[in-house]
């Protein structure tokens, strides 16, 4: 078994040559993909390749955890699968977690394996591998998680620690390509100019409503907002991370086409439509804003009037039974 294991953040020569590598071989392999190039890794910046899925196959590792490696793999490509169990709307994983959860930029998913468990701000206490990805089950996926420690979680988490095999844990350091980031646009948002960029650029795939594109009943495109999509709590209806997924990932294929303004603009447009409602709701829009203000809602529209429309003031959870799933509860490990 090898491991790929760079010291950082002091950069001594040697490592920045390996750093040098391996960003190169990740460009390589972004531009096989797509026609565009991603940022240049920052100086200090550590860079991880996470290991494809054929590695797995010459990793000598026992064949019974190759094959439940393989079974996270398919739940995060093709999370539909537990529809109307753990998720309530049209996404996979992979919808926001772009090349099976591995692309740069496009909120790569094994950083969590190595940096958790950690105090979240979120909700405010240490959580670890499985209460994060439970998170993006509860709020991204408008969804009930499945069960700590069931196979189903097992193996998705053995699935992100795949993919940062190599990589050494607790380091505070800052992890090139890590979430959704992007600069502040020059000019304040607009809603205007952001309709008319996702009527030109996103709506003949997410459709004119959002709702996104079905075939044969399978959700080919997912839905941007409404019933089929995250919901109030979801991280991306900040607007900061939506104008950052757009910018490096959308339209799809053309990444980068859209300028950091004009993805602040379409962000604005697309998060100040409905969705399924916060799963932390009191009953009070109003009430649940100012709960979570600091440390989430400061930087979304929910709880505000925009367009005439007081947002996030339902009662609609979509097609989820139930408002609230039983993780989401305080610990406090006393
Ligand atoms: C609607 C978009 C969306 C979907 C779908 C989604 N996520 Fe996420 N996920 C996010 C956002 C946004 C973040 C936060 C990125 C950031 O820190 O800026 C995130 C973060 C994460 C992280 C932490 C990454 C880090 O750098 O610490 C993990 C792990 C994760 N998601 C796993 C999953 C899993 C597993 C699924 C499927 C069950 C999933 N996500 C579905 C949007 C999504
Ligand atoms: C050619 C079809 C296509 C176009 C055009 C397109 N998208 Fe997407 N979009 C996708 C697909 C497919 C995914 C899911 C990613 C995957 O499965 O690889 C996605 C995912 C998304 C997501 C995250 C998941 C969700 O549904 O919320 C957002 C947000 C998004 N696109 C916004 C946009 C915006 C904004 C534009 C226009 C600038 C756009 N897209 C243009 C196909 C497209």
């Amino acid at each position: 078994m090898t491991f790929n294991f760079r010291p950082l953040p002091v950069l001594s020569a040697l490592s920045a040559l390996i750093l040098l590598g391996s960003a190169t071989q990740l460009l390589a392999e972004r531009e096989l993909r797509f026609p565009v190039n991603p940022p240049e890794p920052r100086e200090g910046q550590y860079v991880h390749v996470p290991p494809t899925l054929d590695e797995l196959e010459t990793s000598g590792m026992h064949p019974e955890l190759q094959r439940v490696i393989r079974r996270g793999h398919d739940l995060f490509v093709n999370t539909q699968q537990l529809r109307g169990e753990n998720v309530f709307n049209d996404m996979n994983c992979s919808s926001c977690h772009m090349g099976e959860g591995r692309l740069p930029f496009a909120g790569p998913v094994w950083r969590a394996a190595v940096v958790l468990p950690n105090f979240r701000p979120k909700n405010q206490h240490v959580n670890n591998l499985e209460e994060r990805i439970a998170g993006c089950f509860t709020y991204s996926m408008n969804g009930i998680p499945p069960e700590y420690g069931s196979d189903n979680m097992v193996a998705l988490a053995a699935y992100h620690q795949w993919l940062a095999r190599g990589v050494p844990t607790y380091q505070l350091t800052d992890y090139y390509g890590r979430g959704y980031s992007i600069d502040r646009p020059d000019e304040e948002p607009s809603y205007e100019r952001g309709q008319a960029l996702y009527e030109a650029n996103c709506a003949l795939c997410h459709a004119q409503d959002g709702s996104g594109m079905r075939v044969d009943g399978t959700p080919h495109f997912p839905a941007v907002w409404g019933d089929l999509s995250y919901n109030w709590g979801a991280g991306i209806i900040r607007h900061h991370t939506l104008a950052g997924f757009i910018h490096h990932n959308m339209p799809l294929g053309q990444p980068y086409t859209m300028s950091v303004q004009q993805s602040w603009d379409i962000a604005a447009y697309i998060n100040r439509q409905e969705r399924p409602q916060d799963p932390r709701y009191t009953g009070d829009v109003h009430e649940t804003r100012a709960l979570y203000l600091d440390t989430f809602h400061v930087h979304g529209d929910y709880g505000t009037e925009q367009q005439g429309r007081l947002l996030g003031d339902h009662d609609n959870l979509g097609e989820k039974p139930i408002l609230r799933p039983a993780v989401v509860r305080p610990r406090t490990f006393q």
